[in-house]
């Protein structure tokens, strides 16, 4: 038995990576996907790879920065969509550098991308999610958002403010039979590791008790248990998928 059946989600950042995969496994499940990315090359491909499962599907290009763009992505959702049942804010980006030389801009771009993103994308779907008395909210954090990293303050951050920006949506939307709840990755192997060098890949391979990087389809599993049936009554909570590497 399926477990999205005819659900509808919205997926951020879907054009690549652990979002295409998040997309891919919901419509697998029988959810109908919606494809957020910055590109629309990207998010017409996977659109296309969610047709083929036999699901519906559509594509977006939108900067989730932008408030505007966003706003207007949301109500184009609604109306051609009728609902929303499940939001996963994933769209994030890098900007890696040390206290002493990050630039301003560094700061902003993982910022507005990776914490105001999602803060607008919740805001804009809040209002149909709390007239329909249901919905999941799954907001993909990191590892780096509890336990901090060297090079990484922009970005750590970023998905520790996200983490309390989920916990306070959960508490303000169970009342209205809305869960929220964060994912929390380790190393992944996506794009955005693919640049690390081989010393660091080592060093961090061997903080991972299960002695593996992990694939997208491990966050896409959880995202599917979060947005289930199964996990109706868990919300406000951090999961983690690592590895082990956090516990
Ligand atoms: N890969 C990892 O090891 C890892 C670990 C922990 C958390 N994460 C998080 O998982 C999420 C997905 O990461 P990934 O590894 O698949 O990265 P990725 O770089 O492969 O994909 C990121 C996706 O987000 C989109 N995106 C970025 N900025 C955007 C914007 N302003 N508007 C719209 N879309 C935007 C990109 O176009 C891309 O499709 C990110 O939030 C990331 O921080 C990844």
């Amino acid at each position: 038995m399926s477990q999205l059946t005819n659900q509808i989600a919205v997926v951020t950042g879907a054009g690549r990576g652990i979002g295409r995969a998040i997309a891919l496994k919901f419509a697998a499940e029988g959810a109908d996907v919606v494809c957020v990315s910055r590109t629309q090359e990207n998010s017409d491909k996977v659109a296309a790879e969610i047709r083929a499962l036999g699901r519906k599907a559509w594509a977006q290009a939108v900067d989730v920065a932008d408030a505007n763009a966003v706003n207007a992505a949301a109500e184009k959702i609604l109306a051609g969509c009728g609902r929303v049942d499940i939001l996963v804010n994933n769209a994030g980006v890098t900007r890696d550098n040390l206290l002493m030389r990050m630039s301003e801009a560094e700061w902003d771009a993982v910022l507005d991308t990776n914490l105001k993103g999602a803060f607008l994308f919740t805001k804009a779907f809040s209002r149909a999610l709390i007239k329909q008395r249901a919905g999941r909210i799954i907001n993909v954090a990191s590892v780096i958002g509890l336990i901090g990293n060297a090079g990484q303050s922009n970005y750590a951050a970023s998905k520790a403010g996200l983490i309390g920006f989920t916990k306070s949506v959960a508490r303000e939307l169970a009342s209205r039979g809305i869960t929220a709840n964060v994912l929390a990755p380790g190393f992944i192997e996506t794009d955005m590791t693919a640049g690390l060098k081989e010393e660091l890949r080592a060093e961090i391979l061997g903080q991972i008790p299960l002695g593996s990087f992990g694939q997208p389809d491990d966050i896409a599993g959880a995202a599917v248990f979060l947005a289930s049936p199964a996990a109706r009554y868990i919300t406000g909570q951090v999961l983690a998928v690592d590895g082990g590497m956090v516990m």
